[in-house]
């Protein structure tokens, strides 16, 4: 047995052979998670990074073939082992060209199991390079620079290619790193304006009175030190696009005159009397909950309505652990591709559930500076195991195990269970902290207040 916690998902649909196969692996230390269909096993996979995949070829609905491609796509380090029955070698055969690590035939005496399990284990530490690995990096998995597989990124780039053909106002939100700039670049890039200038302006990078300036420019001697004529950024995106990052920290004066560009499609240069047109396309962006600052009196409710004629929110990465495998792949590919002489670089399952459990509260830029970090760590490692990973990573918990429930025979009332889940945990989770309700947060992957309204109805 390897010295770690090997995790296997068996996936067999004779109920009998795979509770006492699932027993007996227990017994000899692997942790075990057990399904009954493909669709099953696929949705194990969607959340957890298993070490080892045992499944049988046959199954009703998705067979084998498919779960076997699903664990490959999204982990290529995975072992896999296929189960065949009877006289379907050539099935087994044509399961090993698809990147199984092994197979095994029923009816089989355990030892026989046990032995191919820690002979592919074995293989998989000195495998190099497995041809038939399928790259997930699809077309289909990524829109300009955004890669994901979540239902909920999906959905976002069906929005953002929609969006992109239209000409009106964007509001992207999200917390920090969560791909807000990139998406509007993404829009820009699909959108009709394409030919054209994308301008970005960090509305808080800039100091206020610099800001106007920034943004209408101005003529020359319009006050000290205007020594020559300058074209503001709305100028310089005609015809192109505007992303206006943290609008939400734009002043007062600065919103009323933001709002009748938006409504007139004209502006003037300061210290200047000739009216310019413009056609610019505005994407703005915040990481703060802009119709909060509506209600607190601190962001004009017109100009909201302005800038949110379509809203674009960036989901946080905790929300969707399952694009986490994708886009450490993606990094990856990105860092290392210009290594000379390529090197592949893997990355354990162990890490990688590590990542899949971690709550990335700086999102998509935190997960690429850790995966940066693991690549410049070691040098000329090919691996990036958990002891690679950032210290808030290695110290964070190690996770959830994959629950699976078993729905009882009369089926049972899903609010009150998921309720009854959740106290029980909340309740946990407030023990383990002696009360503090910021780590019990974080242990439960939730924000503070969310826990708190949770435990008010709750408990
Ligand atoms: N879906 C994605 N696929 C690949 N890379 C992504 C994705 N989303 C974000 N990134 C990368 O993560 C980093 C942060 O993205 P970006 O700058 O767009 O975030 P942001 O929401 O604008 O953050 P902030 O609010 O801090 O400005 C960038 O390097 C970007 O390339
Ligand atoms: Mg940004």
């Amino acid at each position: 047995m390897p010295e770690e916690e090997t995790h296997l998902l068996l996936v067999e649909d004779e109920a009998l052979l795979r509770e006492a196969t699932a027993e007996r692996l227990a017994e000899h230390g692997y942790r075990v998670v057990q399904v009954e269909s493909g669709e099953a096993a696929v949705e194990q996979l969607t959340n957890f990074a298993f070490d080892v995949l045992l499944t049988d070829l046959r199954l009703p609905g998705i067979d084998g073939t498919e779960v076997l491609a699903a664990a490959l796509e999204r982990y290529p380090e995975i072992v896999c082992i296929v189960v065949t029955g009877f006289g379907t070698v050539k099935d087994a055969v044509e399961a090993i060209k698809r990147g199984a690590a092994e197979f095994i035939t029923k009816p089989f005496q355990f030892d026989q199991l046990l032995h191919v399990l820690a002979a592919a284990l074995e293989q998989r530490r000195l495998r190099s390079e497995n041809a038939y690995l399928r790259s997930q990096l699809e077309e289909r998995y990524r829109f300009e620079g955004l890669v994901g597989r979540s239902a909920l990124m999906r959905e976002l780039f069906e929005l953002l290619e929609t969006v992109a053909a239209s000409a009106s106002t964007v509001l992207v939100s999200g917390e920090t790193g969560t791909g807000k700039e990139l998406a509007a670049r993404a829009i820009h890039h699909n959108s009709p304006r394409r030919a054209h200038r994308f301008v970005a302006l960090n509305c808080s990078a800039v100091p206020e009175t610099l800001l106007e300036t920034e943004l209408f420019g101005h003529v020359r001697g319009a006050f000290t030190g205007a020594v020559a004529t300058r074209q503001g950024k709305l100028e310089t995106a005609h015809q192109g696009t505007l992303f206006l990052d943290e609008v939400g920290t734009m002043s007062a004066g600065l919103q009323a005159k933001l709002l009748r560009v938006l409504q007139e499609r004209e502006l003037e240069r300061l210290g200047d009397t000739r009216t310019i047109k413009i056609d610019v396309r505005i994407i703005a962006a915040t990481n703060t909950d802009l119709s909060q600052l509506v209600s607190e009196g601190r962001f004009r409710e017109d100009l909201f309505y302005r800038l949110n004629v379509i809203p674009i929110f960036l989901p946080p990465l905790r929300e969707r652990r399952e694009d986490i495998p994708l886009l450490v792949q993606h990094f990856v590919h990105r860092l290392t591709r210009e290594h000379v002489p390529p090197r592949k670089i893997t990355v354990t399952q162990e890490a990688m559930r590590r990542m899949m459990a971690y709550t990335w509260p700086g999102n998509i830029r935190q997960l690429e500076n850790a995966v940066e970090r693991a690549l410049a760590l070691g040098r000329d490692r090919t691996q990036i195991d958990l002891h690679d990973l950032p210290p808030e990573l290695q110290n964070a918990p190690a996770g959830a195990q994959p629950v699976t429930v078993v729905l009882p025979e009369g089926g049972l009332d899903l609010p009150a269970h998921i309720a009854d889940t959740e106290r029980q945990l909340i309740r946990q989770a407030l023990a383990a902290t002696e009360g503090n309700k910021q780590q019990a947060a974080r242990l439960l992957g939730l924000k503070r207040t969310t826990l708190v309204e949770k435990a008010r109805r709750l408990l």
